[in-house]
């Protein structure tokens, strides 16, 4: 049996994640591995009330402490009833955001610090972390370009915040990703597609049967 993955795709918004996890998760299948797509916040039936709270409303509706025990209870709720099983039983979790997510956004963002964000991960989710984590980097232009394409029908909470916080983003996600090598691999998202699911199948593929 192959034995089961757990997988994260990082990133600021207008990446392109949710392409590729469906993508990966296509070419796991024809391997025969059972893949597990999942996304946060959400996941589970829990994670997703929870979403809705944190997705909905006015951008003061939670202050900076809230709005982090909300992305950890959430967390802890898809670990214990998604992922963690999903990886028992030998399939390839394909999470779409996960802890670095809250590291980046609340932590980087937010005024909460990093050691706080662990420690809430380590309660909520025993410290849980991926196999892998990718970050999928794209320039400035191309990220706004497909914002504009996506955002048309207007933005949620979360992403509707302006150009100079997405840099800020961008450059605390590639911070974690050099301190963390072992873990984590940057993928150039600016080339087409096709080119960026090789490329992260690359990188997979000595654990792939
Ligand atoms: P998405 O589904 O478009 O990726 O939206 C999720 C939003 O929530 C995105 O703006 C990032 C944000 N987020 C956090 O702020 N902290 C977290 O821990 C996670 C998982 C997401």
């Amino acid at each position: 049996m192959v034995s089961g993955r757990f997988i994260t795709l990082e990133g600021g918004e207008g990446v392109g994640k949710s392409t590729q996890i469906r993508a990966l998760a296509d070419a796991l299948s024809a391997r025969g591995v059972e893949a597990v797509v999942t996304r946060e916040p959400g996941g589970s039936a829990g994670a997703e009330a929870i979403r809705t709270l944190l997705m909905e409303g006015s951008d003061d509706r939670w202050d900076a402490r809230s709005e982090a025990l909300l992305f950890a209870a959430a967390r802890a709720d898809h670990v214990a009833t998604t992922i963690r099983p999903a990886i028992a039983r030998g399939a390839w979790v394909l999470c779409d955001r996960f802890v670095d997510s809250s590291r980046a956004y609340q932590g980087g963002g937010g005024g909460i610090t990093d050691a706080d964000i662990m420690a809430l991960h380590g309660f909520g989710s025993l410290g849980l972390l991926p196999d892998r984590t990718f970050l999928l980097t794209v320039s400035r232009d191309e990220a706004a370009r497909r914002l504009s394409l996506r955002d048309a029908a207007g933005a949620d909470r979360m992403g509707s915040k302006p150009a100079d916080y997405q840099a800020r983003l961008a450059a605390r996600f590639s911070e974690m990703a050099a301190s963390e090598p072992d873990r984590w691999r940057v993928i150039d998202a600016d080339a087409p597609a096709e080119a960026v699911t090789a490329a992260i199948l690359a990188e997979l593929s000595a654990w792939l049967p």
